[in-house]
């Protein structure tokens, strides 16, 4: 910009400044200086260099797409000998006290994209997808089906490269999916019918919302300029009434509703709260939003924490900071809301908890643009929201983690897993992944609540993914720390391979011995209603259970993405009535009284008896 431009717009903004209400116009009016320019902010952690972010022409050269009957599938390239750093891992000792910790199986060598995000949905079938900004991917997209690449300068060039997979994970097959505009660092959850309504990302798909159906033919839907602000690291939840709020994005302070498909939104409502737990380097981003059974939500941004009535738009209540460290977007840590337990709320709203482990320092970031890389937060920190004087209660996990990923296991134990000891977010900004997943029975008394388990040998830190199957294994796919798809020459290569963890509960010495099984033809076809009763039947294989040994628990299906599992929630149901006929059982559960307990949806019902989870079965409920 030329000396008498730049002097004519800061007049202006000079101007719109003394005429402007309020500091938060203040900010309003410089975000029209919005930086647009691909490498705006990434540096990479070497010598503080920019980092390239657009694929060069030489890598998006290999434009073919695959034959129309071929899979369009391409080799792994092979890979060198593992980087110092790459050697640099950290396993915890296995705490087999409890017996059998875990095992893991390769599920797939090559899933085609490298899963950034990642959901499962009920026809069987995870989504994995990446950004089109990383360019060739290993999966091309079929014949007449590549995509306009709208970031090449020739107008019209096409990008034959699969950014999205449908991936059957019994099978490891791969169906390539197209996606029209990058999705890069988005957000989404699931609809009252079981789409996955996906929003934002980056440059051309910032604004967009993009829809897929869970069915074996099914393809995105985009709508695009659906948001007034781009929402790139925003967090999307679903609300009681169906509708789905999106909060935040990188300055984005602000926060809106999905439209209707086809709709725009005129503004955004804006949130100071965001603006006001920016920093630096944007600690901030993606927060952690969740549904309370009060209907109001709870936010997490940076260190701290408000509940927000979205029904008038306002904070009702802030709690205590959480001192530290950063715990959002790069400092990553894990949260999830407790598992919620109906069986002893009878009446009234069960108590909503939620627990932030891991996380960064405020500094990590910019010491890793100096090839500093500080220890990730150790602690695990819970609030009960239902504490008029709620405080953060803190621990210590066995090893610190940031990047990690936080599931809840069907039994209502968490899974800790994924992550790095040191660093933080972002491309090359992490080092001593941590292999071994943690643990976390949040109903034991403190110490004994960590338990390690056994270990993965396969480095998973930063745009890795995890999700619960409903077998009640868990899914682990992608890692990818590098701008492209690289596999030589590189510390961490992009991570192609996709695991299973069977969790101790599904050892031989446990789930094969006894193993409930739900009987699917008797689980009512028409789902569940709120507050009405619901009844099935299970059969044990060797022993008997009796009621006391149960547990029938409600899962729902998260969208995970950057360590982050939104909109997950298990709910712990209410035994009315149990009935024993040999070791086959009539059980009947209390469904949730209303949608602010379990938005309308599909959820996994498992019956757990003494530890062990059946194989899920999908449960509509409304
Ligand atoms: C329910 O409440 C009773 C009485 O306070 C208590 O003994 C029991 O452990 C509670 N059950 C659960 C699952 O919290
Ligand atoms: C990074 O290194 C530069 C040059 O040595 C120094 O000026 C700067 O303070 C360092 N930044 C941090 C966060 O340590
Ligand atoms: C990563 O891969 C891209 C595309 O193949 C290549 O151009 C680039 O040089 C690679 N980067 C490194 C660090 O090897």
């Amino acid at each position: 910009m030329g000396s008498l431009p730049r002097a004519a717009v800061l007049a202006v903004a000079l101007l719109l400044l003394l005429l402007a209400p309020s500091g938060e116009a203040f900010f309003d009016i410089f975000n029209i200086f919005r930086p647009r320019s691909e490498s705006d902010y990434f540096q990479n952690a070497f010598d503080g260099a920019q980092e390239q972010t657009v694929p060069t022409r030489a890598e998006q050269e290999e434009r073919g797409a695959a034959p129309a009957t071929a899979t369009g599938l391409t080799k792994v390239p092979p890979s060198g000998p593992p980087s110092k750093a790459a050697q640099d891992t950290v396993e915890l000792a296995v705490d087999s006290g409890a017996g059998t910790a875990g095992e893991w199986t390769i599920v797939s060598e090559n899933s085609g994209v490298s899963a950034m995000h990642m959901a499962v949905m009920r026809h069987g079938k995870a989504v994995m997808f990446d950004t089109s900004t990383t360019g060739r991917s290993l999966m091309r997209l079929p014949q007449d089906n590549c995509r306009i690449d709208p970031r090449d300068q020739d107008a019209g060039t096409m990008d034959c490269w699969a950014h999205a997979v449908e991936f059957d994970y019994n099978t490891g097959g791969l169906r390539p999916l197209k996606i029209l505009t990058d999705t890069w660092c988005s957000s989404g959850a699931f609809d009252a019918d079981g789409n996955l309504v996906q929003t934002g990302g980056y440059f051309e798909g910032e604004k967009v919302v993009r829809v897929i159906s869970p069915c074996d033919t099914c393809d995105w839907l985009e709508h695009p300029n659906s948001f007034a602000d781009g929402r790139w690291y925003a967090t999307q939840q679903v609300l009681p009434d169906g509708r789905f709020i999106v909060f935040g994005g990188r300055r984005a302070f602000s926060y809106e509703f999905v439209p209707a498909p086809g709709k725009t939104n005129a503004r955004a409502m804006s949130m100071p709260f965001l603006r006001e737990t920016t920093d630096d380097v944007e600690n901030n981003l993606y927060p952690f939003v969740n549904l309370l059974p009060s209907g109001n939500l709870f936010l997490f941004a940076n260190d701290r924490s408000v509940i927000f009535d979205h029904r008038d738009g306002k904070i009702v209540r802030e709690l205590p900071r959480l001192a530290g460290g950063s715990r959002n977007y790069p400092a990553s840590a894990m949260s999830t809301l407790l598992p919620l337990d109906l069986r002893n709320a009878t009446g009234g709203d069960p108590e909503p908890e939620v627990v932030i482990c891991g996380g960064a320092l405020k500094t990590a970031f910019r010491k890793g643009e100096n090839n500093t890389f500080q220890p990730a937060l150790r602690d695990c920190a819970r609030i009960n929201l239902a504490a008029p004087d709620a405080q953060w209660q803190t621990e210590d996990m066995p090893v610190g983690r940031v990047m990690g990923d936080m599931l809840i296991l069907p039994t209502g134990d968490l899974l800790l897993l994924n992550g790095a000891a040191k660093g933080c977010a972002g491309w090359g900004f992490g080092r001593q992944p941590v292999l071994t997943p943690v643990l976390y029975s949040p109903r034991k008394p403190e110490g004994p609540r960590f338990r390690a388990l056994a270990a993965s040998t396969i480095a998973r830190m930063y745009h890795s993914t995890s999700a619960v199957l409903p077998d009640a294994s868990v899914l682990v796919a992608g890692g990818n720390t590098n701008t492209a798809y690289n596999f030589s020459d590189v510390d961490f290569p992009t991570e192609v391979r996709v695991e299973r963890f069977s969790p101790p509960y599904l050892s031989e010495e446990h789930a094969a011995a006894n193993r409930p099984e739900i009987d699917g033809k008797s689980v009512p076809a028409e789902g569940m209603r709120y507050g009405s009763p619901f009844t099935f039947r299970f059969s044990m294989p060797s022993e008997p259970v009796a009621e006391a040994d149960v547990k029938v628990t409600m899962y729902a299906p998260p969208f995970t993405t950057h360590g982050y599992s939104m909109n997950q929630r298990l709910l712990v149901l209410s035994v009315t009535a149990f009935v024993e006929d040999g070791r086959r059982y009539t059980v009947t559960v209390d469904a949730p009284g209303k949608p602010e307990l379990a938005p309308r949806g599909y959820y996994l019902v498992f019956m757990v008896a003494k530890g062990v989870p059946s194989i899920g079965v999908w449960v509509k409920i409304q």
